[in-house]
């Protein structure tokens, strides 16, 4: 009987995704779709891939980039901190003058963590070290029967072993992807072909009936809400924008004045902050927003990791051009395109008249 090794690699030459980043050895395109599919399908993906090679063709491209366009590529693609950090790691690179060839060195790259180390190591350099992702946790889970919750660390130290001690010297790059791909298109959460599964014979939770319950899952953290009031003013052709500091969601994007103060030193209580985001009164809840901004969009929910959004969009259209808070500059409304904003941001601006 074929290992569970020789398995999935069979499977993988026969049956794997023909995706573009898989024609390439060039580690730089390699890691660039890695940090991209980190919180991203690849049907979403692959289109920044090729916009990101297009526009920055090597790493040297990509570090001597400003920021501002780095961001403004990555715009849609959320969890932002991934393009400041693929943008560091590009000028960690160049300033090397070579792509890292160790799991150490790769490692050591600004936003690559033990999976991201182990895609990038075992496809672009043949490294020997197995990726553990939500489809491998399934893909074991399953085959080997392991009831231990994922999620914990004791689960990852045990997968990553167990992993590790599958992965095939001579093609580590070809059984991760394979392990990836056998577990989005075959070994799947939801239906999973079992009747056509070539590994079906030695399948621990087919045999035992736990197709449905495994992998077990850990409760995750509690999804919390947090309110922001975004006022769009416009006074003579132009608005008011800020960049997002660091530290909060969106940080280095671009946004209206908001009634979100938690970078002035408020907690993020997920509570409405009674704060005038102008500045012009007194910080009480009834001089929250200017009296004359109209309600444009009421309760627009928003879904990051562990926060709801929940967002009131108005339009202000002072008479008299007030005074902007700290941080924050007048734009002509028509260069609005020219910043990087959240997909949210945009969303809203749609409802302008
Ligand atoms: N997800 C993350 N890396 C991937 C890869 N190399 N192929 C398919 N899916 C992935």
């Amino acid at each position: 009987m074929p290992s569970f090794s020789d398995t999935i690699l069979a499977w993988y030459d026969s049956c794997g995704r023909d995706l573009p980043w898989r024609r390439t050895r060039d580690p730089y395109a390699i890691w660039l779709s890695e940090i991209i599919l980190q919180q991203t399908r690849i049907a979403q993906g692959q289109a920044y891939w090729e916009r990101f090679l297009a526009a920055f063709p090597d790493v040297q491209a990509l570090a001597a980039a400003s920021e501002d366009e780095v961001l403004r590529l990555w715009q849609g693609l959320g969890y932002y901190s991934r393009a400041r950090n693929l943008h560091q790691a590009a000028r960690q690179i160049a300033a090397a003058g070579r792509f890292p060839d160790t799991l150490a060195g790769i490692r050591a790259l600004k936003g690559v963590g033990d999976y991201t180390a182990a895609a990038i190591g075992s496809i672009a350099f043949g490294l020997p070290a197995a990726v553990v992702d939500g489809n491998v946790y399934r893909v074991l889970a399953r085959h080997f029967g392991i009831v231990t919750p994922v999620g914990s660390t004791a689960a990852k130290k045990e997968f990553t072993a167990l992993a590790q001690s599958l992965l095939p010297p001579d093609r580590p790059g070809d059984f991760n992807q394979g392990m990836m791909d056998f577990g989005a298109l075959q070994c799947t959460p939801a239906a999973p072909d079992c009747a056509l599964c070539p590994l079906a014979a030695t399948c621990a939770a087919l045999a035992t009936g736990r197709v449905d319950t495994l992998p077990v899952r850990e409760k995750g953290p509690e999804v919390l809400e947090r309110r922001f009031d975004y006022v769009y003013v416009r006074f003579r052709g132009r608005t008011a924008i800020r960049k997002r500091p660091v530290g909060d969601i969106w940080a280095g994007l671009w946004e209206p004045l908001v009634a979100d103060q938690r970078f002035q030193g408020f907690a993020d209580d997920g509570g409405r902050i009674p704060r005038n985001p102008l500045g012009r009164s007194a910080p009480t809840a009834s001089n929250l927003l200017p009296d004359d901004a109209v309600l444009l969009k009421s309760g627009v929910k928003h879904q990051l990791t562990h926060r709801t959004l929940i967002v009131d969009f108005y339009l202000w259209e002072p008479a008299e051009e007030p005074t902007l808070p700290e941080g924050y500059l007048w734009i002509d409304e028509t260069e609005l395109d020219r910043y990087a904003k959240p997909r949210l941001f945009e969303h809203l601006l749609e409802s302008l008249p």
